[in-house]
């Protein structure tokens, strides 16, 4: 089965090839490198001993989507490729919508004309906006994003329930991330952000090689046991691995239409437990300050994640210990 990975150098993408690589997919995949690195492709021969079939270009080129699909006989788009930066959304909303909205138009419009009808879509846990129930289920309302980055996601969902309705023969899946961290347990392959991080994870990685001198903890007055912001944490690797479930799905569905699912673990830990569990597993010390409130964060998100256990068969085996472990694996082997 041939599956289309836009995006496929990404942090997420490359997890993604690694894990359709070792289930025996054939995956063709596209990116601009705009914010990953060419020898992504050479880690991921390293890890699988397999080959993508990839393609150097732009999603917004729709004559490089056309002759890919010419190329191959694609059964499954996973459709990975989009800005991702929140901050830099708020400064470049335009660029965001460009790249992250028309660049699914455009994906949408070869795959009807190559008559490729099933797609998985990334979206993000920052549709939800702020909800005061948690955990979070897919049925709960979505909207009040609070940034380019957020709407752009939320756009896209909406089309694609349009177009699910338009065409009954589309079969989709729209995945809502939590927050993806850690990294593959080879070191090979992890999140590598140009420039300072923006999100915990990186940051606090950065600060045990002592590549940064300090974490400023944002906020320790919010409503939660600690004072701290509580995330719903997922290690990559079990968020690579949803779409194999994914893709199964889309291939017993009788009918069109599109499905929503939560990838989470369900389980929420603050900043200050994130900074202990990193300390304890690889025995580092994580130098810390607690500094004001980051604008537009929230006090806590976690995911109801039943409905993937349910109707994919597909639950996160990996936790806490392992997320912090892998981080840092990957950070010093790639200094
Ligand atoms: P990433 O930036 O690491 O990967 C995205 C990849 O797409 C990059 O390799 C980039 O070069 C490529 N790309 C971007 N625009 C492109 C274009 N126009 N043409 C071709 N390639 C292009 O991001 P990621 O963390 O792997 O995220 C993957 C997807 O998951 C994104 O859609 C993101 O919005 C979504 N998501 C990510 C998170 C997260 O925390 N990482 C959370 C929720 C949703
Ligand atoms: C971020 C994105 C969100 C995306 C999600 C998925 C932002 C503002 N939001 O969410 O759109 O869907 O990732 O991964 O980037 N923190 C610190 N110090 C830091 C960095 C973060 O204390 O240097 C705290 C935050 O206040 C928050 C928690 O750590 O409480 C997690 O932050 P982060 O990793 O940025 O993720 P989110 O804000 O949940």
């Amino acid at each position: 089965m041939n599956i289309f990975v836009t995006g496929c150098t990404g942090y997420i993408g490359s997890h993604t090839c690694v894990e359709l690589l070792n289930a025996g997919y054939n995956v063709i995949g596209l990116d601009n490198f705009s914010n990953s690195k060419r020898e992504v492709l050479d880690k991921i021969k390293q890890i699988t001993n397999k080959k993508i079939k990839f393609y150097e270009g732009d999603m917004l080129d729709e004559s490089i989507l056309d002759k890919i699909m010419n190329e191959n006989n694609i059964d499954v788009v996973v459709d990975f490729a989009a800005y991702k930066a929140v901050g830099d959304s708020v400064v470049k909303p335009i660029s965001y919508y460009i790249n992250n909205v028309s660049s699914v138009l455009t994906l949408i419009k070869v795959m009807q004309k190559h008559n490729v009808k099933k797609l998985i879509f990334s979206s993000s846990a920052t549709v939800y906006g702020k909800q005061d129930i948690m955990p979070i289920t897919e049925e709960m309302p979505i909207g009040n994003t609070t940034n380019p980055y957020g709407t752009s996601k939320l756009f896209v969902e909406h089309i694609l329930n349009d177009l699910s309705i338009a065409d009954p023969e589309f079969k989709i899946i729209v995945f809502r991330y939590f927050n993806p961290v850690g990294a593959h347990p080879s070191g090979l392959i992890g999140e590598n952000p140009n420039g300072i991080p923006a999100n915990l994870m990186p940051f606090i990685a950065k600060v045990a090689t002592k590549e940064l001198e300090c974490l400023s903890v944002f906020g320790d007055d919010y409503d939660t046991l600690d004072g701290t912001g509580v995330r719903d944490y997922i290690h990559i690797v079990d968020l690579a691995k949803a779409h194999l479930n994914g893709i199964n799905k889309l291939n017993n569905m009788n009918e069109g239409g599109l499905l929503v699912y939560n990838l989470g673990t369900g389980k929420g830990y603050s900043v200050l437990e994130m900074i202990k569990t990193f300390e304890k597993v690889n025995n580092v010390t994580i130098n810390y300050k607690i500094a004001p409130r980051r604008s537009g964060d929230i006090d806590t998100c976690y995911a109801d994640s039943s409905k993937a256990s349910k109707e994919l068969g597909w639950t996160a085996s990996l936790n806490l210990e392992d997320m912090c472990k892998d981080a840092y694996n990957f950070v010093i082997n790639n200094k």
